[in-house]
């Protein structure tokens, strides 16, 4: 069987820095594996465009994954030809086999007809695990699929779907979410779909400073992204058009500048022109976090404030304590925003930790990914 996974993940100093996706790959990996001879396990990682470089290769990857399976895996010297093959049907060689990285080859993010077949030819059953990558049409993702009478979504594919298809069409209400990060353009999409959806829309993170500074509240030294502040002021108009509460910071967290050695200080409403604002301050906390404790299910993608520099971290880390607190169905979206939620200790609690970066923010736009589209068929 082969198995589309997305392990395209941070590394350091030649290690994998984060697991989640690992992790999240491995009911289906398991599951595959017990009921397969072979399992042939492919993924992208970084951009090598279609070079063979030695940093992007996935050696790192086969050693956590072969811990997490507790099993040897092989790494496969490249992910299509001859060689490829005949360690596919060695059935001396070990029964999971990880492919070297896809995009060594230009065919797959071409996805190259010819490129998908040789993909193709190493298995009789595909599954798509690679949620991350939905959103991409590329040889492994969506050209390859049709050359199978038998393919699926994996586990955490459909669970991905499941959860991000609720939010969107049959959401538990009161539905609130909770969009931070740094810039409004990655976001627009995502607003415009769900102001329509949700009961409350809550903004923080440097993408606020654009929307506050639509109101005509000074900002001061804060990140703001000048070209966007006409359309945050027309989603705050589609916001009020619809009586959908859309609440921005009340208070802020503010310094100089990031490094300064002087301590922050906490400012109400406008920003002075020499401070920038880093975090999201108490009484808005209080606000958000009361917001979030009415919800019975949560989107919150995008940390509230500079969340990686202890002194501007509390916002995001109240929120995301608060977020666990109730019954709510909880979503988190977004690798920083994952990352905060695992820094503040609270990922178990979690309902859905999406492992999609650009795939859950194209889907939350209302886009058919192409991945979701090739499983789908031929309409
Ligand atoms: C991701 O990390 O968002 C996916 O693996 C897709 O990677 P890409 O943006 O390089 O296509």
């Amino acid at each position: 069987m082969f198995v589309r996974v997305d392990f395209n993940v941070p590394l350091r100093d030649g290690k994998v820095s984060e697991t989640h996706r690992i992790e999240a790959a491995l009911p289906t990996l398991r599951r595959v594996s017990a009921q397969a001879k072979k399992t042939i396990v492919a993924s992208h990682l970084g951009r090598p465009g279609g070079k063979r470089l030695t940093e992007s290769s996935l050696a790192p990857v086969r050693d956590i994954l072969s811990r997490l399976l507790a099993t040897p895996v092989l790494l496969a010297p490249d992910c299509i030809g001859v060689e490829v093959e005949a360690l596919v049907h060695d059935p001396r060689q070990p029964g999971v086999i990880l492919l070297e990285n896809l995009r060594f080859h230009r065919g797959e993010e071409d996805n190259d007809p010819d490129f998908a077949q040789a993909l193709a030819s190493l298995a009789e059953v595909y599954v798509n695990d690679a949620f991350g990558t939905a959103h991409r049409a590329h040889a492994s993702t969506a050209g390859m699929v049709k050359f199978f009478r038998e393919k699926g979504a994996g586990f955490l594919f459909k669970k991905e779907v499941d959860y991000l298809s609720r939010l969107l069409s049959a959401p538990e209400r009161p539905l609130v979410a909770l969009l931070g990060g740094a810039k409004v353009s990655d976001k627009i999409g995502v607003l415009r779909n769900l102001i329509p959806k949700v009961d409350g829309l809550l903004i923080g993170g440097a993408l606020a400073y654009t929307f506050l500074k639509a109101k005509g509240i000074s900002v001061g030294k804060s990140l703001v992204e000048e070209d966007h502040v006409p359309l945050a002021a027309e989603l705050i108009a589609q916001a009020e058009r619809l009586e959908v509460p859309l609440l921005l910071p009340v208070d802020h967290v503010t310094a100089q500048g990031v490094q300064g050695d002087q301590g922050p200080v906490i400012v109400e409403d406008s920003i002075p022109l020499d401070r920038m604002g880093l975090d999201i301050g108490p009484k808005t906390v209080i606000q958000f976090t009361q917001e979030v404790g009415k919800a019975k299910m949560v989107l919150w993608n995008g940390p509230l404030g500079m969340f990686e520099v202890e002194r501007f971290s509390h916002g995001t880390r109240a929120v995301a304590l608060a977020l666990t607190r109730g019954n709510a169905i909880s979503i988190i979206a977004g690798g920083d925003t994952v990352a905060a939620a695992h820094e503040a200790g609270v990922e178990e609690r979690i309902s859905h930790l999406s492992t999609g970066g650009g795939a859950t923010l194209e889907f939350l736009e209302g886009k058919k990914l192409p991945g979701v589209a090739a499983l789908e068929g031929p309409d």
